[in-house]
């Protein structure tokens, strides 16, 4: 059986948050705050009512900008190519809406592709169209090369660790090859930021803040390379400005007007705690947290997993034995064992999954007793 490494971090994240009301084993919807985030957003709720909304913006924003800077670099990217955005959704409907590539341009994307992924390029009248991948949905880079050669899209959007199943795609790879292409490369990296290693060279990444960094709901993030920020036209832009916005970074163009502002200290803090932990070590201990729910749980009760053993996430999915409701196994777990997990329906992937799945995603307190007891549970 794994062990767990880095049992310092499963201990300080656990004394870091309020006690859990049973077990969370599902950070990849969403993580629990730290008491440091929840009294920074409510620190800033209470400014703004002392002081004024904007006053208490413009004061936060120094902080803000060091935020827009630490996220950015774990992109690769600088604070300017930077937008706070509401949701991973969000920032997607904002890029393809400004980014007003002909209608029928075609989308290079893997067969997983999350659904408001692939609504959201539809709706802003893109193709869709499927590259070359394995049994488990990740990319198959020669067939990919292959293509982009022959038959290249606009551009080509990824999700780099996907909700229906913890593998990850090969981004590093994709990266190189999309830029011998000349083609852009977008990547979600919703459930992959605070989890796997996301500096792979994309020209664009997105995500959210509630998942594995552990922020607040209603914050996301659009980071942008200046030269895709270049063939956006945002809707208030500094074409409007008398001195032609030229003191605004190009990414902030894209950020809404107002905004939870509040939320957005709180993703701050989330990743200075996420970096005080240093990510090397968060990823180590996630993908055993990962092997070890993978090794208690295939085969239990009937269940199988989808991923590899030794696949690097902590998000495991399973199949359920003939005749066993995913969602009525969740709601036991939840209302009998206080285990919380996802039944993740069919649609989140309807092109890869064939039928809903039951996903367990651990964060850095989750103790190989939190896994037992689910082992247990499950089996019953
Ligand atoms: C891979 C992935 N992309 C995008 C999203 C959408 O994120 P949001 O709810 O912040 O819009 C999710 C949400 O679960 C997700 O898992």
């Amino acid at each position: 059986m794994t062990t767990l490494p880095h049992d310092d971090l499963g201990t300080s994240w656990r004394n870091a948050r309020p006690r859990a009301a049973g077990v969370h084993l599902d950070s990849a919807a969403c993580s629990r705050q730290s008491g440091a985030v929840l009294d920074a957003v409510a620190r800033h709720a209470r400014h703004e009512a002392e002081i004024g909304g904007y006053a208490a913006e413009a004061a936060a924003e120094e902080l803000l900008q060091q935020g827009r800077s630490v996220l950015a670099g774990l992109v690769g990217r600088a604070a300017a190519d930077v937008a706070f955005t509401e949701s991973a959704s969000a920032s997607l409907r904002t890029l393809v809406g400004r980014w007003r590539l002909p209608p029928g341009s075609r989308v290079g994307v893997l067969p997983g592709e999350y659904w408001h992924n692939l609504a959201a390029l539809t709706d802003a009248g893109l193709t869709p169209v499927v590259l070359p991948a394995d049994e488990l949905g990740r990319a198959d880079p020669a067939g990919v090369a292959r293509v982009l050669r022959a038959d290249p899209p606009a551009l080509v959007h990824v999700t780099l660790v996907a909700s229906h199943r913890g593998v990850v795609q090969p981004g590093r790879e994709l990266a190189e090859l999309c830029r011998a292409a000349g083609i852009p490369l977008v990547l979600d990296v919703a459930q992959a930021l605070g989890h796997v290693d996301c500096d792979l060279g994309a020209d664009v990444a997105y995500g959210t803040s509630r998942k594995w960094l552990a922020g607040p709901r209603g914050v996301g993030f659009l980071v942008l390379a200046p030269a895709e920020s270049a063939q956006l036209t945002p809707l208030v832009g500094p074409h409007l400005f008398d001195d032609g916005g030229a003191d605004t970074d190009h990414a902030r163009w894209y950020e809404s007007h107002d905004a939870h502002i509040g939320g957005r200290v709180g993703l701050v803090l989330a990743i200075g705690e996420h970096l005080a932990a240093g990510p090397d070590r968060v990823r180590a201990r996630l993908a055993a947290l990962g092997r070890a729910t993978r090794e208690r749980l295939d085969g239990r009760g009937g269940w199988s997993v989808a991923e590899p053993l030794d696949t690097p996430t902590a998000i495991t999915t399973l199949q359920a034995p003939d005749g066993v409701d995913v969602r009525a196994t969740a709601v036991r777990l939840r209302e009998e064992h206080r285990v919380l997990v996802t039944a993740a329906g069919r649609e989140r992937a309807p092109a890869e999954l064939t039928g809903p799945v039951l996903r367990v995603s651990p964060h850095l307190d989750a103790t190989e007793d939190h896994l037992d007891a689910l082992a247990v549970a499950l089996a019953g």
